[in-house]
């Protein structure tokens, strides 16, 4: 299975993905990682020789022209699956229309409960014991798709964001992992 990753910060998640491709624990090619800036995630992609882009949302007079720029850049290396990890940007339905069933993200909580883009804050400010991760196909509704896999993560008394999302990272990369190898061993979705 052949996929393009985007990313948006550290890389934890690619830098997962890139030791199961490399230890030959998946069935996956990386066959680009693109960003919406300069970030550590890129960085490791370089370190792995594998290719990279960057579509910067201030190099473009509005927010189509750059969902547009970003799906020409990630169509241009044909992916069988289009991976979310860390990527901290909501792309337009045309986007999702042209990789449709095939944009898979991760979201660090328990979905439905917590989308956006502070879901690890949120859960806390709620109160739960119990949070998570999510891997999901992505729609055009943020954070909204199908369910692909879970997996619960405990709140610890003292927890701050730092530390329970450290701790939701630990399962978010194994999960991830998971999830990928399980969809490369499925028959992938027409191109
Ligand atoms: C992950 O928890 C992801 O779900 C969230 O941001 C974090 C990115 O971590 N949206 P990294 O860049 O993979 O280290």
């Amino acid at each position: 299975m052949r996929i393009v990753v985007m990313v948006s910060g550290s890389g934890t998640n690619l830098q997962a993905v890139l030791d199961a491709v490399r230890d030959g624990r998946i069935d996956v090619e990386i066959a680009a990682v693109g960003a919406d800036k300069p970030c550590r995630g890129l960085e490791r992609a370089q370190a792995a020789g594998i290719p990279t882009f960057l579509v910067r949302p201030g190099e473009h007079p509005d927010r189509e022209s750059w969902n547009r720029a970003l799906q020409e850049a990630v169509a241009a290396h044909a992916p069988d699956r289009v991976l979310f990890a860390g990527f901290m940007r909501i792309v337009d339905a045309g986007f999702v229309a042209a990789f449709e069933g095939r944009i898979v993200n991760t979201h660090p909580s328990l979905l439905p409960s917590f989308p956006g883009a502070h879901a690890v804050r949120d859960a806390l400010a709620h109160g739960v014991r119990i949070t998570g991760v999510t891997v999901h196909e992505v729609v055009a509704d943020v954070d909204a798709g199908p369910i692909l896999a879970q997996a619960a993560v405990p709140v610890e008394d003292g927890d701050d964001e730092r530390t329970l999302h450290e701790r939701i990272k630990t399962a978010e990369r194994e999960l991830l992992v998971a999830t990928l190898g399980a969809l490369a061993r499925a028959p992938h979705p027409a191109r």
